[in-house]
């Protein structure tokens, strides 16, 4: 068994390498005969199960020609980076040491590393050091836990007992959130019994940033919802101006931060001015940090807030207010936060600089290259994203379509005011100045057609 382990793993190993090094020559998409190959796993449950050995075979064999090379230099679609490889190989460790991530009693370890995390993501994002930080598996399920903790601080400075009365007869909770907010804010909001007709929509700029002069009224019984990092521009809403302003009202103020707040690591962090001073905050690893998925941060600078919100202990499974069970969704848990130290150590303050700062340099640059050949560029481009258009609807249409096909590169779709268009985000941390050359020649030539 132990013989069979080591070659098993062995092999795994191998395979990833191989794909691992394969990276750069990979369709971005997978081929349509690689998608049709799949039905080969439509088999019904085994009764006798096969050989570890085999099993992984078909994995490889057929899984590996229908990924997206999301791990890749050439995929700039949803801003969701690649893995750094000493996030890659933390986790691999972390896998062979499965640990139950809830506390200090689960995992010394995990506990320590995940506590060391926590303050080097505060650090390194200029948010106040007392915070607490819940690593959990999603800024959408980050957003839920600080969303939960927002309200029943909200209610308990109202005289009110969430956990003991819930909402019946709650002093009611008005939501403030931008036009323009992530939809999975809005389903954090929608899963937590908001109500999507009661939720005050704040009006937007030009830019797609909240328009201070036409923000609704803010009291201590509201909420107020920022972002940084708008999906389609990477806008920031103007934290310096909304922030001090709805605190004075006694309001919570939560960002979205799921990639942009780290351009708080760069040379760009004026974007994101004032920033740290909101209420919470929610972010992710697994977008410009590089690291693997189910990898998130819920971030509140009330860290009592948080901890009772999430508060999960019981007579068998007590701990410490700041393990990860009583800040995070989740109960048992994987040791998310040791692939989040792995890459903070590996980059370092400087590392990460250079990093963020070299997505921001090359998507300023493709702007520049692709207005040059003709297209427009629908936002300011300060931060990683482009969005662009052609000369018509079909022809943005087609390009995207074309673009996709070809398995050189891959990015999506949206409609931006009312029209098509598409988004370019640069969040790769192999992205280098020639893959950016290869996008550019890609979507001139298209154009061109
Ligand atoms: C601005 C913004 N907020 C929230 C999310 C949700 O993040 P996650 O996919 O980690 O739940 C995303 C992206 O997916 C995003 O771009």
């Amino acid at each position: 068994m132990r013989i069979a382990e080591h070659a098993l793993l062995t092999d795994a190993d191998r395979r990833a390498i191989a794909y691992n090094d394969s990276l750069d020559q990979r369709r971005v998409y997978p081929h349509e005969s690689a998608i049709a190959a799949l039905d080969a796993f439509d088999q019904p449950l085994p009764g006798t199960g096969r050989e570890a050995g085999q099993v992984l075979h078909t994995l490889d064999e057929l899984g590996s020609p229908a990924t997206v090379t999301s791990n890749g230099p050439r995929y700039f679609g949803f801003v969701i980076g690649a893995t750094l490889p000493a996030a890659a190989a933390a986790e691999r460790l972390v896998l062979a040491w499965d640990q139950c991530a809830s506390s200090f009693d689960g995992s010394p370890i995990a506990d320590k590393l995940e506590k060391v995390a926590a303050r080097w993501v505060c650090e390194a994002l200029g948010l106040p050091r007392e915070s607490a930080v819940g690593f959990g598996t999603s800024a959408t399920a980050c957003t839920l836990a600080c969303l939960s903790a927002a309200r029943r601080a909200l209610l308990a400075r109202h005289g009110w007992d969430f956990d003991q009365d819930g909402l019946i007869g709650a002093p009611e909770i008005r939501v403030v959130i931008s036009e323009t907010a992530h939809i999975t804010v809005r389903k954090a909001l929608r899963v937590l019994g908001f109500g999507m007709r009661r939720l005050q929509l704040a009006a937007v700029d030009e830019y797609g940033r909240i328009d201070p002069a036409r923000l609704p009224d803010l009291d201590d019984r509201t909420l107020l919802i920022l972002q940084a990092g708008e999906v389609n521009t990477g806008e920031f809403d103007r934290f310096a101006e909304l922030i001090p302003k709805a605190r004075a009202a006694g309001a919570w103020v939560h960002v979205d931060g799921a990639f942009g707040l780290w351009a708080r690591t760069s040379s760009s962090a004026g974007l994101a001015e004032g920033v740290e001073l909101a209420d919470s905050w929610t972010t992710d690893g697994h977008k410009w940090l590089n690291t693997p998925y189910d990898s998130a941060m819920a971030i509140c600078r009330d860290s009592d807030a948080l901890a009772a919100a999430m508060n999960s202990d019981a007579a068998y499974a007590m701990a410490s207010r700041d393990s990860q069970k009583n800040l995070t969704l989740e109960f048992s848990r994987r040791a998310r936060g040791v692939a989040i130290w792995a890459a903070l150590a590996y980059l370092g303050r400087d590392g990460l600089r250079t990093m963020i700062d070299q997505h921001i340099r090359q998507a300023g640059h493709l702007a520049d290259a692709l207005r040059n050949g003709g297209y427009q560029v629908l936002n300011r481009v300060h931060l990683n994203q482009v969005l662009v258009r052609a000369d018509s609807d079909e022809q943005t249409t087609a390009i995207l379509k074309a673009a996709q096909d070809s398995g050189e590169v891959w990015f999506g779709a949206t409609i931006w005011q009312g029209r098509p268009a598409f988004r370019l985000s640069v969040s790769s941390w192999r992205t280098t100045d020639a893959d950016i050359e290869v996008l550019i020649a890609l979507l001139l030539r298209l154009k061109n057609a």
